[in-house]
């Protein structure tokens, strides 16, 4: 499957000397391309950025619109599919269309599929941005 081909190929850029945990994100668009984001450590632990807002920041900042996304890919080597830290679920709500796959994965072969909406039930918004 190219989504986790992809996700795999970003898991392998992140820079992870502290955890070890290397996480990849592959943002699938209509278009077929892949944009990709992966975990950037930092000896400062808190300025680290997950590979799920990695991915979807360098989306954002390439000037492609959010409807553009089909799904995001994100893979790691973990026990089941790779569970989506609080803060990335908030960003990944926001900044990726409803109708969006989120798709969780691990690299023995465990994958499973849901939504921005399952995953943060209850999200926070302003209004002004909700009902764009
Ligand atoms: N991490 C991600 O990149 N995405 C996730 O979905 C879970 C956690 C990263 C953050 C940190 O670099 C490492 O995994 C261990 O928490």
């Amino acid at each position: 499957m190219k989504n986790i081909e992809q996700a795999l190929l970003a898991r392998s850029r992140a820079y992870t000397p502290y955890s070890k945990f290397k996480v990849g994100a592959a943002i699938l668009l209509k278009d077929g391309r892949y944009i990709l984001g992966a975990n950037i450590e930092n000896a400062s632990f808190g300025l680290s950025n997950c590979a799920e807002r990695s991915a979807l920041y360098a989306l954002y900042s390439q000037g492609i619109p959010k409807e553009d996304i089909v799904s995001i890919t994100v893979i790691a080597d973990d026990e089941g599919p790779v569970s989506p830290c609080g803060a990335c679920r908030q960003v990944m709500h926001e900044l990726m269309p409803k109708d969006a796959k989120v798709i969780l994965a691990n690299t023995k072969g465990d994958i499973m599929e849901t939504t921005t909406d399952q995953l943060l039930p209850y999200a926070f918004m302003f209004d002004e941005v909700a009902d764009e």
